[in-house]
């Protein structure tokens, strides 16, 4: 089965990769299209680079010329969407990156299959288009659609998109939605790797408002066999939740994260909220489960001992990140938000 990845060399597409071609028995080809934005590090893919396999190009999922010459040329037995500008709070600070990769991108990806006749294209989707979920409530695939930010609400729109062309052309879409990752190569702008490598370097821990509000954690692994779980036995047409059962206020996951790396919880510091915030997320996997059989596997305490454990080990993965844009980004984010 030959898979055309976008955005591979970010944290979830390179996670996808790592598990297509871990076996290294496996009759798969895979080609990675990426642009390399500031998250996008071919060191994701160090362990796979001379793989015969894979084949990677460099590139925009917007460029139609490049897409269309490239989904002729290989003619994948499925197109998994993986690219993304990926960060609310970026899209906060800058909407328009996000509406060109995360629209226009999974257009052009859907016209390149249309054209070409892909047999199987997968939407890499998230549960924050369900928006704020009041408790007790979960959000099943039915839920109504509520985005709060640009990125939420970029990617709610690639998803009816999506789906649209299994309405009207037929063609075998399917949507993923999962909830919030995290594991290895996270780039640290997102909670979890953010406090670590923060923790780690003894610098403040950015708490948004009262640290209160809820996130539903997956193993970045887990996530990666739910999505070829649906490649493999999903249905066209519909939409499959992936949840890691594992709710948890912030506040909670930067204590344990602050106990695991020996740092006191002085360290947390009380900033601006972020404009939007949703309060909660809650997803509901269970047709993902009953239709694939998968579950997670890994549970939060594990997954993140070994997160931590890699960021100990990976430190110059880290520093390489965090040099040039990166300290941009955290002062246009950061600075000026204390209360
Ligand atoms: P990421 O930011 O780590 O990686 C995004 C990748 O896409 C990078 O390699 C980047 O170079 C590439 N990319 C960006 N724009 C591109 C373009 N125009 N053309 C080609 N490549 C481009 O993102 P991630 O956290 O790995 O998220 C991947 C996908 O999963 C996204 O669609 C996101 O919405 C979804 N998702 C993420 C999470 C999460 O917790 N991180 C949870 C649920 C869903
Ligand atoms: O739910 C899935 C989504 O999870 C994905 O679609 C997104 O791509 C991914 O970025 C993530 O979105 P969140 O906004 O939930 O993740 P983030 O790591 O940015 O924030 C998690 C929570 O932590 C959120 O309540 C905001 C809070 N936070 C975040 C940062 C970066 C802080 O309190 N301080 C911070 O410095």
């Amino acid at each position: 089965m030959k898979f055309l990845v976008t955005g591979g060399a970010g944290f979830i597409g390179s996670a996808f990769i790592r598990l297509l071609l871990g076996d290294p028995d496996a009759s798969r080809r895979v080609v990675n299209l990426d642009k390399l934005t500031y998250a996008g590090n071919l060191e994701n893919l160090a362990t796979i680079a001379g793989d015969s396999r894979y084949r990677f190009v460099h590139g925009d999922i917007c460029d139609a010329a490049l897409v269309n010459a490239l989904v002729a040329e290989e003619k994948p037995d499925v197109i998994v969407n993986v690219a993304a500008e990926s960060h609310v709070d970026r899209s906060i600070l800058s909407p328009a990156p996000v509406f060109e990769t995360n629209l226009r991108g999974t257009f052009t990806l859907l016209e390149a299959a249309r054209t070409h006749q892909t047999p199987r294209y997968l939407q890499v989707s998230t549960d924050e288009v369900y928006g704020s979920i009041d408790p007790p409530h979960e959000a099943d695939e039915n839920y109504p659609l509520r985005a709060s930010s640009p990125y939420s609400a970029s990617k709610a729109g690639a998803d009816l998109l999506a789906l649209s062309y299994f309405v009207t052309y037929k063609m075998p879409v399917s949507v993923t939605r999962a909830s919030n990752n995290y594991g290895p190569y996270h780039f640290p702008e997102k909670l979890i790797p953010l406090m670590i490598s923060n923790a780690m370097e003894d610098k403040p821990l950015p708490i948004y408002g009262d640290g209160q509000q809820i996130r539903d954690w997956l193993y970045v692994d887990d996530h990666a066999r739910a999505i070829l779980a649906v490649i493999e036995r999903g249905r066209a047409g519909e939409i499959y939740n992936i949840g890691g059962s594992r709710a948890l206020p912030n506040l909670d996951v930067v204590r344990k994260i602050l106990a695991a790396v020996g740092k006191p919880e002085s360290l947390m510091q009380t900033v601006k909220d972020r404009p939007g915030h949703d309060r909660r997320y809650a997803l509901s996997s269970e047709k993902l489960m009953r239709e694939t059989g998968w579950t997670a596997r890994v549970a939060f305490e594990d997954g993140l001992r070994a997160t931590i454990e890699w960021y100990r080990s990976n430190t110059a993965w880290t520093a390489h990140v965090k040099s040039g844009e990166y300290q941009k980004y955290y002062q246009s984010n950061y600075g000026g938000r204390a209360v």
